[in-house]
């Protein structure tokens, strides 16, 4: 099973995909985090810390140097390029370099080709979009099962959220809209109502232990696993789960 997430800037993509593959990684299954962020972050909010999130980083920048060797095969580049999380989980970041060698699977394809590659053997991905909506365009179906549109109540994700809808539900199976750092009842139905209730609608609502993580770099699944913010989450990934058990 391959998961999307997507969204506007600062939406919590990278705290829901985190979140997300640590619960999944928890419930049984092989988890492979893909980050596909100019920026990556992931490997902090799966609990790697910053250091080790910067150093993945750096094996990409040996890449630019010509210090570390390219890999063709998509084993070779989770095995080398890749690091542990816990839980089981296997981080791969996917971010583009200066000068990539043509078919190289270690540089020179795009988030969604990776995508499309990375599955086999039971495993589930789960792939950090950069923010907006430039790879949903790119999209294929074989690239993803189940895109997540990370939306908050505000009027600036609405429309992009919108937009990656769009997008999604012509090209992929299945679109969950995520109403991330919910309030009120009033936020959740104001989103419902600009977006359409058609779709299928998970809450995650505000949570001081996720903002907490954020300010500590560390994974709000470490510092408290029942604060509601990651329950949340957790429900949504034995829901995804549910879809295909663990191999
Ligand atoms: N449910 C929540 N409750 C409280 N804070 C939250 C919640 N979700 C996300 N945040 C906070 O919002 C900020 C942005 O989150 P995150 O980095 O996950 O967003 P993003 O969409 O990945 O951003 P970017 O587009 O920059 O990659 C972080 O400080 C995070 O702690
Ligand atoms: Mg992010």
């Amino acid at each position: 099973m391959k998961i999307i997430v997507a969204g506007k800037g600062g939406v919590g993509k990278t705290t829901l995909s985190g979140t997300l593959a640590r619960a999944l990684g928890r419930a049984g299954h092989r988890v492979l985090a893909l980050d596909a962020d100019t920026n990556p972050m992931l490997g902090v909010s799966l609990g790697l810390g910053a250091e080790n999130t910067d150093l993945l980083q750096g094996v990409r920048q040996g890449l630019e140097s010509g210090t570390t060797e390219h890999e063709r095969s998509t084993e070779g580049f989770v095995e080398r390029f890749g690091r542990d999380a816990p839980d089981g989980v296997r981080l791969v970041v996917a971010t583009r370099i200066d000068r990539p060698n043509p078919g190289c699977m270690c540089c020179g394809v795009s988030p969604e080709s990776l995508m499309r590659e990375l599955e086999g053997n039971g495993v589930v991905v789960v792939g950090d979009l950069e923010a907006g909506i430039g790879t949903m365009w790119r999209l294929n179906e074989a690239d993803a099962d189940v895109v997540l549109v990370v939306v908050q109540p505000t009027a600036k994700s609405i429309e992009v959220a919108r937009r990656a809808l769009e997008l999604a539900s012509e090209r992929v199976r299945e679109v969950i809209v995520v109403a991330n750092r919910i309030r009120e009842d009033d936020d959740l139905e104001m989103i419902r109502e600009a977006l359409g209730h058609e779709y299928d609608y998970v809450l995650i609502p505000e949570d001081a232990v996720i903002g907490e993580a954020d300010r500590r770099g560390e994974a709000a699944i470490d510092i408290d696993d029942h604060a509601p913010g990651v329950l949340a989450i957790v429900a949504l990934a034995d829901r995804l789960a549910g879809v295909s058990a663990p191999a």
